[in-house]
């Protein structure tokens, strides 16, 4: 069996991050939300892995590489899709790689809480030509929607305005190959694209047996700051401290707090679950639950809970709580002098800063 990343897309909902950054790369709990995926296919078994990749392909290669951090037979291959064409289509540019064995396709930026091991061991005592992961929302009018009769699929509808059912499709599926016929067959969607969606009712509608699986756990597609910021709480929330920075006489850390090498704590109170990367400094400050910070950064006299700082950023003197937030990389954010009474920006295309 293989596995299948698919890690192209433009990243829109995430501007400015993504004019500079891939959204799979974003961290979460300081570590790249497409770590989370291949984690979850090598944990099943999975030994060879496609990574398709688009615009960003430079970068998702320098911070994936081959595969042999994950394990010495694990096998990275890149494949190139020029266009974001769709989901289908990038299983459709992936079939060499795939060559007729049964795979798990996997939504770089997703991150399922259990895993997909038992996805995959359900696949195969129960051998069907695809199985989909689905999981009730509270608005499912965003994502693609499965209408199951008897607990067997019988529709399914991207984006749908007035869904027939809370079940969205998760971001992983199974599929044998039968599937290459249903990507070759459909027609582009509205938004031009061949839908992974419409594939499915493909098979459904040709006799192919299409099986659910309730997820079971957290599931978060983050392709949004709200779903970034809810990821990193639910990963923080089972993280186990460790200490390898030094924390001074004047410093409280409680809870559940990674600070790594090269951290030096000073008279700051830090209360996890949060994690420090290596090289950071926090000076005067109060780091609060739910916070990640990469390596290199400076917090000074700075109170900060519930989000995420990318590496290199300072930020100094700020007067209020920073709550919620998500940080760029190598951001500086300081106090202005006393007069004028003004704010002062120099903030980047499609940038988004919240006042009280
Ligand atoms: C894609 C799929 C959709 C699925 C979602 C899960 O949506 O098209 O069916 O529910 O991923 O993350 P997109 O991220 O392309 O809007």
């Amino acid at each position: 069996m293989k596995g299948l990343i698919l890690s192209g897309g433009k990243g829109t909902r995430l501007r400015p991050l993504t004019f500079t950054q891939a959204k799979q790369l974003v961290p979460v709990a300081n570590k790249p939300v497409i770590f989370y995926g291949i984690e979850a296919l090598v944990g099943a078994g999975i030994r060879e892995v496609g990574i398709i990749v688009g615009d960003t392909k430079n970068e998702i290669r320098e911070a994936v590489g081959d595969g042999r951090r994950w394990g010495e037979d694990v096998r990275i291959t890149y494949i190139e899709q020029p266009d974001p064409l769709g989901l289908a289509h990038a299983v459709l540019i992936a079939e060499d790689f795939l060559g007729g064995e049964p795979f798990v396709m996997y939504l770089g930026d997703n991150i399922l809480k259990s895993g997909i091991v038992s996805l995959v061991e359900d696949f195969r005592e129960r051998k069907p030509n695809a199985l989909i992961l689905l999981t009730p929302v509270p608005d499912p009018t965003i994502f693609g929607v499965a209408e199951l009769e008897d607990g067997r699929v019988v529709r399914l509808v991207e984006k749908p305005k007035e869904p027939r059912s809370n079940l969205a499709l998760v971001g992983v599926y199974m599929f044998d190959r039968h599937v290459f016929e249903a990507v070759k067959a459909i027609k582009p969607s509205w938004r031009n694209e061949l839908e992974i969606t419409d594939a499915i009712q493909y098979l459904v509608d040709h006799g192919h047996q299409v099986e659910p699986h309730l997820v079971s756990g957290w599931w978060k597609d983050t392709g949004k700051i709200e779903d970034i910021l809810e990821a990193n709480r639910l990963i923080l929330e089972s993280l186990s401290g460790s200490v390898e920075g030094v924390i001074d006489k004047d410093s409280r850390v409680s809870g559940e707090v990674v600070i790594e090498q090269g951290v030096s704590v000073r008279s700051s109170t830090i209360r996890g679950p949060a994690i420090i990367g290596t090289g950071c400094e926090i000076v005067d400050s109060y780091i609060g639950p739910f916070t990640s910070i990469q390596k290199n950064c400076r917090i000074v006299r700075t109170e900060i809970e519930h989000s995420i700082v990318l590496e290199g950023s300072e930020i100094a003197d700020v007067g209020s709580r920073i709550d919620e937030s998500l940080i760029g990389r190598e951001v500086r954010i300081y106090k202005c002098p006393p007069k004028p009474l003004a704010f002062r920006f120099m903030v980047g295309d499609k940038s988004e800063i919240g006042l009280k």
